[in-house]
């Protein structure tokens, strides 16, 4: 499928998803965020696809931001079907994937941009990389899960100074805080997002999936997370790949899994 807003890349198992609307800073307009909605559903179906890097074009910014031309003519209405749609069609089905999805920060990641990258399972910066929540300076505040998102990666204290400052962190003050796994220099970016992602893809997929399903549970109202784990655990015995893990360890052989 062809889009307007989004370049979709192959490249063995591995799928690049990239914002681009490089004049617009890959502001997430209404369109954009259809679009990677289409995208994402079909790349979480399709078995050629083993994981996604979600990246922005150019070299300048990930993604600046919601779209706030689009903010305009907005009431409370409007505003709060617009973050719940963007979280229950974006944001919620990455964290929710069932296979790895990683950030490639390119630059600028500020608003609905940070809540993209945060969303992702995994988070690397480029060094030149800055991040932020500056929704307050718009007298708003982060709609598309980054109050409860940002809490959760580098806690209350560090979350609320982020929100309530507006104040954009570097990829450094990033590593630090716990908000990006790895910093790296821009050229090194894809790469490492690439290493990862292949390692990642090396390991039993089933097992990946209810790995990320576990800890999410972490994060959930009501859910008891520690019988989501017991549940998960339980079910891997029931697979090929736990049984082709095991085989090889056994023969002492890289282990080939099907994800069946
Ligand atoms: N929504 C809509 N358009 C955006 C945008 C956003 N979030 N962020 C950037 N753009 C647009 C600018 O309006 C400009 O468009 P134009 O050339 O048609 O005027 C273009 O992208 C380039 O941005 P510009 O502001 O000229 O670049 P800069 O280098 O001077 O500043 C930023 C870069 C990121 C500091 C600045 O663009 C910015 O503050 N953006 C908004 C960030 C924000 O508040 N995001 C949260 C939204 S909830």
């Amino acid at each position: 499928m062809d889009f307007q807003n989004l370049l979709i890349q192959n490249k063995g198992r591995i799928q690049y998803i990239i914002i681009n609307r490089e004049s617009k800073l890959n502001a997430l307009n209404k369109a954009t965020l259809a679009e990677l909605h289409i995208a994402l559903t079909d790349a979480f179906k399709s078995d050629s696809v083993g994981g996604i890097i979600i990246t922005g074009a150019g070299t300048k910014a990930f993604v600046a931001g919601a779209d706030i031309s689009e903010f305009a003519d907005l009431d409370i209405k409007g505003g709060t079907e617009l973050a719940r749609l963007g979280q229950s069609t974006v944001f919620d089905v990455i964290a929710n994937g069932n296979k790895p999805v990683i950030a490639a920060v390119n630059g600028f990641a500020l608003g609905g941009g940070l809540e993209l990258a945060m969303a992702c399972h995994i988070r690397v910066a480029s060094d030149n990389a800055k991040m932020g929540l500056p929704e307050v300076t718009l007298g708003l505040i982060p709609g598309y899960g980054g109050t409860q998102r940002l809490t959760q990666l580098v806690g209350r204290g560090k979350a609320l100074e982020m929100i309530m400052t507006a104040d954009m962190v570097t990829a450094a003050d990033a590593f630090t805080i716990g908000l990006v796994n790895h910093v790296v220099f821009p050229d090194d970016l894809l790469p490492k997002a690439e290493e990862i992602l292949n390692k990642i893809l090396s390991r039993a997929p089933l097992a990946i999936a209810s790995a990320i399903k576990a800890v999410n549970a972490a994060a959930k109202d009501g859910v008891n997370g520690f019988e989501t784990e017991i549940q998960g655990f339980g079910n891997c015995f029931g697979t090929e790949d736990f049984k082709e893990g095991v085989s090889a360890f056994l023969q002492k052989r890289k282990a080939e899994f099907k994800g069946k």
